[in-house]
């Protein structure tokens, strides 16, 4: 089967994470090794939709030497976009009005016309979802899992999300003291999400007081009740740590924008938690957002060594023939898990798992 390949192209979609670009290096050499092609599609499939724009054509031919050292870069050569559904196109037309547009027949011409082969699709489940509509519709590829908010089923990491929390820990670190000097309720506002993996975990290797994840609705006069007894017994300052898809109970996420074309964009959470909070305890309280600082840096030693690997993984599993799978990590192996069941339904933290009953048991606020 591997022997009718020549050519493969790899693309990177959805907000970049720390360790895309050692993907991309551990692909090129292990195509190199087997004697195919490799070559980048640039910002997710625009490369190919909008070859116009770019002047390389939208391609970049990629050889070892081109790539070498570049796992410890953060972001990705290719470029990315989250607003890059072939499916979805939006149009603008002459008058300002806008139309979706399904270009997804001619992308996959696009791939035949070009020689590509077969496609490895880094990306998170919008990504990966977009690779297996284009699997269905006859584009041979496989899916490789990237997210910092670790939020993918069927595999136990993926990689960006150690950077982001390693990040977060030591932002969370550099506000205890500052907090402390001010006796001040620092709220700190993170990614990730419907899922409150980096919160949970950064806030529990940070020392937070409190942390707010989606999986538990908040009720903040819980929380205020926990730092008034902190103050009490003497520690007048607190860092609590909310995830951005955080909600109130029987209230709404927050979201900042919705656009036509892609996901909904959270954020301002820690806004609202820290004016709440200072109105519930009298404390005075800051909201710091890190936003895109988790996703920017280099790559973490684990988040490195993941993507080379997944990035080796995805060759090996083109060359036996693999098609519509995603590589996973399932320790102590590297699995291909069909990418439908991957992304049928989101990881969210376990209200039974370790972590949550380790934040519980440290006497962290989790606002039930
Ligand atoms: O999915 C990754 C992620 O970083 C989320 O944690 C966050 O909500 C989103 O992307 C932000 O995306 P954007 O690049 O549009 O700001």
């Amino acid at each position: 089967m591997s022997n009718d390949i020549r050519r493969i192209a790899i693309n990177t979609g959805g907000g970049d994470a720390p360790g895309l670009n050692a993907v991309i290096q551990a692909a090129v050499c292990a195509a190199d090794a087997r004697g195919w092609e490799i070559v980048g599609i640039r910002e997710g499939y625009d490369g190919l939709l909008f070859p116009q724009n770019y002047r390389d054509g939208g391609l970049m031919k990629l050889v070892p030497d081109d790539v070498e050292d570049i796992a410890r870069l953060g972001g990705t050569i290719l470029g990315t976009t989250n607003r890059g559904n072939p499916f979805r196109v939006v149009e603008t037309a002459a008058d300002g009005s806008t139309k979706e547009v399904d270009r997804s027949l001619e992308l996959i011409e696009s791939f035949r016309s070009h020689g590509i082969d077969a496609l490895i699709a880094v990306g998170g489940d919008g990504s990966l979802g977009i690779a297996q509509g284009l699997c269905e519709k006859g584009l041979r590829l496989v899916g490789v899992p990237k997210t910092i908010d670790n939020d993918l089923d069927a595999t136990v990491l993926t990689f960006g999300y150690n950077s982001a929390v390693s990040f977060a820990t030591e932002c969370i670190d550099r506000l205890h003291v500052t907090a402390q000097a001010h006796r001040r309720v620092i709220v700190v506002e993170v990614m990730g999400r419907y899922a409150g993996w980096i919160a949970l975990n950064a806030g529990i290797a940070g020392g937070a007081d409190a942390i707010l994840i989606p999986e538990i609705p908040y009720d903040l006069t819980k929380v205020a009740e926990h730092l008034k007894r902190r103050s009490a017994a003497g520690r007048n300052y607190s860092i609590v740590v909310v995830a951005e898809g955080a909600f109130p109970k029987g209230g709404e996420v927050t979201v900042k924008s919705r656009e036509i074309g892609r996901a909904e964009v959270l954020g301002g959470v820690g806004e609202r938690v820290a004016t709440e909070l200072k109105r519930l305890t009298g404390c005075d309280s800051r909201a710091v957002v890190l936003g895109h600082l988790l996703r920017g840096g280099s790559p973490t030693a684990l988040d490195r060594v993941l993507g080379l690997v997944f990035g080796t993984a995805a060759v090996k599993a083109l060359a036996e023939g693999q098609n519509g799978v995603m590589v996973a990590v399932n320790p102590p192996r590297i699995d291909y898990v069909p990418i439908k069941d991957a992304i049928a339904r989101m990881k969210n933290v376990p209200l039974d798992g370790e972590a949550h009953m380790t934040a519980r048991s440290l006497g962290i606020a989790l606002g039930d």
